[in-house]
């Protein structure tokens, strides 16, 4: 069954070009492993597993039985001084992956919520600890947190931001982003130039004085801006920066975390360890939404005082541990480990990294990045229609070689899946590069 141009009016598609979408619909009707099907039939490679979601591919058979499982033995149960075995059972599994002294996690259901509970937590936790005067908050230009006022605020897209300009939480200040296409333009990996901009943060422990920043968040690779992987040696200089000033660091590992980047966490992959980790999904394969906040063992501790009938933190969601989103994600710890899905990551990164700068000459190409399995080639934006080009590879992509990639403006991304087969992943690249020898 194909859908109406009538049928399409009700849904508000999100981060979409509405009325351009609803002109030529691009509608996927199932998925099995690695593939798409699209409402006409179509088969598609998808060569982002889902939103950076889906690394062990989808529908995998183990996830889908034990959701079908549990939502037959326990759809839902309250998450408020009552809940359920296996809200505990993936908390257990899940800080059990993460780094050493981080023992507790608390559950939401996407990464906007993680980043808001994060900032929470950590105003909390100084508050607590009699520093009710470290306030502020401190993000980097080019971060993306997610959509919500917290994550937007901290956040440094600017078409995010723009519209709420008058609007974003108060305190917040940013470090300056590492992009740096003069110096870094078309390494591979980490770059070599940039560790010093983590002295940014000094700047601003001047301005504000340290004694006032509650945390800085960071993407260990943002992201959503477009792959940026931290300078070699950045990541380790922030950390001792907060550690002068007294301040939490938060890595936003929504993508990274859970075998993006050949590790558990990016923490892991990177040798620095933070303070606390934002999550979501990969914790469930993005089979059912949930999202996790790792926390070092002194900021739980700092929560559990006072009167012990009462509520610590008054935070928290009524889907937080969901029974059918626990079940998922505990089935999804259980492929990481017997299916070695974070070795085969790892293995798959030199032929992705090497695919992916195979486009290096071509006409349109100014840049290519990659850390892990996340990569981007930045496109030269055509006169005038910033973006323009990018959207047009992503669509033809689509249409004429049945590939799903992202684009954001000109830059097109991959998310390839953690356990992607070598030679559909070559085939796959060799339809971008007729998608891109096609464009003008
Ligand atoms: C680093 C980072 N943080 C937060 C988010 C927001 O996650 P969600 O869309 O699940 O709210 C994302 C989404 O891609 C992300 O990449």
């Amino acid at each position: 069954m194909s859908t109406n141009s009538s049928d399409l009016e009700a849904y508000w598609l999100p981060y979409t070009a509405n009325r351009d979408f609803k002109a030529k619909p691009r509608i996927i009707r199932a998925a099995s492993g690695h593939h798409y099907t699209a409402e006409d039939g179509s088969r598609l490679y998808d060569m982002f597993s889902g939103l950076w979601t889906s690394g062990v591919g989808h529908c995998h058979p183990k996830i889908v039985a034990a959701v079908q499982k549990q939502v037959a033995e326990l759809d839902y149960c309250m998450g408020f001084q009552v809940t359920n075995d296996k809200a505990f059972e993936l908390a257990n599994r899940a800080t059990a992956m993460a780094p050493d002294g981080i023992n507790h996690c608390f559950f939401t259901n996407s990464g906007s919520e993680s980043v808001d509970t994060a900032l929470k937590i950590a105003l909390g936790y100084h508050r607590a600890r009699g520093e009710g005067n470290r306030t502020r908050l401190i993000g980097r230009e080019k971060g993306y947190h997610g959509v919500n006022f917290g994550g937007m605020s901290v956040g440094g897209i600017v078409p995010n931001r723009k519209i709420f300009s008058a609007n974003l939480i108060p305190g917040v200040d940013h470090i300056r982003h590492t992009h740096d296409l003069e110096r870094n333009a078309f390494n591979r990996g980490q770059p070599e130039y940039g560790a010093e901009l983590a002295e940014d943060l000094q700047r601003l422990c001047a301005l504000h004085d340290g004694s006032n920043i509650a945390a800085v968040i960071v993407e260990p690779v943002a992201g959503s801006c477009g792959i940026l992987p931290p300078p070699i040696g950045y990541l380790k200089r922030l950390r001792e920066i907060c550690d002068e000033h007294g301040i939490l660091l938060i890595f936003d590992e929504v993508i990274t975390a859970f075998g993006r980047v050949g590790e558990a966490f990016g923490a892991e992959r990177f040798g620095v360890t933070p303070d606390i980790i934002t999550t979501a999904k990969g914790l469930t394969n993005g089979v059912i939404p949930m999202g996790a906040v790792f926390v070092r063992d002194s900021i739980y501790d700092a929560f559990m005082q006072g009167p012990e009938h009462m509520v610590e933190l008054f935070h928290g969601y009524t889907y937080s541990g969901h029974p059918v989103a626990a079940a998922a994600g505990l089935a999804t710890m259980d492929i990481y480990a017997e299916e070695g899905i974070f070795e085969q990551a790892r293995g798959l990164e030199q032929h992705f990294e090497d695919l992916l700068h195979s486009f290096a000459d071509h006409k349109h190409v100014i840049d290519i990045r990659n850390f892990g399995l996340m990569g981007a080639i930045e496109l030269s934006a055509r006169d005038g229609a910033a973006g323009a080009r990018g959207v047009e590879v992503h669509k033809k992509c689509f249409w004429d070689e049945n590939l799903v990639i992202r684009n954001s403006m000109d830059i097109i991304q991959f998310s390839p899946f953690l356990n992607s087969d070598p030679d559909e992943m070559q085939a796959s690249f060799e339809g971008v590069r007729r998608v891109l020898d096609s464009v003008e």
